[in-house]
């Protein structure tokens, strides 16, 4: 599994990688909205992204029809080598996933619920799926168990044939809430976790590792003394 931060926020995605450990960056309309992002800024704050981040940073198109979502996806693409254009699953959606990934240009196709929908995105020619967790948590319903039918229906295929130069389809499990929603999205075999940066926070952290951790600096001061 690889983890990308899930936030538009340019000090915690400075932070998260300088850990070592991060992949990626995903961003959404809202993420933006939440750091007071302003519109005329968008494309140079996904361009600041992609100067901290080597791996792949997902940026929203906003439009609601085919040509304007591949007008989007065309201009987020030359923004930088490493930007993947985030298009949410609908027909125009995947209309302009289609011509996008034709083009070369990768694709997360987020806003993803369903089996169904996973299948039509991959077929569309979507470099990255993001089925979500956590929203279906908010309904009262287990987004883990949706999650676990799209990494294995997705994992009952081959769609090399309809991929950007045969490449594998990641699924990026998405809507991530908390550290056991990685853990078990780990255990049935999503490709990426997307989470925000208090989720990566707690997934370094076990009450047991601490209680180690001040073990051995204690027995240490008794060797200094000895
Ligand atoms: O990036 C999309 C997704 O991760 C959003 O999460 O918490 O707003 O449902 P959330």
């Amino acid at each position: 599994m690889k983890f990308f931060l899930d936030t538009a926020d340019l000090s915690e995605i400075e932070e998260a990688a300088s850990w070592g450990a991060l992949a990626g960056v995903t961003t959404n309309p809202s993420l933006y909205a939440r750091i007071g992002g302003k519109l005329d800024d968008f494309h140079n704050h996904i361009k600041r992204i992609c100067e901290i981040v080597d791996g792949p940073v997902s940026a929203e198109s906003v439009a609601m029809t085919r040509d304007e979502i591949v007008r989007d996806g065309r201009e987020l693409a030359a923004i930088a080598p490493n930007v993947v254009v985030k298009v949410p699953t609908m027909v125009e959606g995947l209309a302009a996933t289609r011509t996008l990934a034709d083009e070369g240009i990768p694709v997360n196709m987020t806003l993803c619920f369903s089996v169904p929908q996973a299948i039509l995105a991959a077929r569309a020619g979507a470099r990255y799926i993001s089925p979500f967790i956590g929203r279906f948590d908010d309904i009262s319903e287990d987004g883990l168990d949706q999650l676990n039918n799209v990494v294995q229906a997705i994992a009952n295929y081959d769609f090399t044939d309809s991929t950007v130069n045969g490449e594998q389809i990641e699924i990026i499990a998405a809507s991530v809430r908390s550290a056991n929603h990685v853990t078990q999205a780990a255990l049935m075999g999503a490709d990426i976790a997307t989470v925000p940066f208090g989720v990566l926070k707690k997934m370094v952290q076990h009450p047991l590792t601490d209680r180690g951790l001040d073990a051995f600096m204690k027995d240490w001061e008794k060797v200094q003394n000895a």
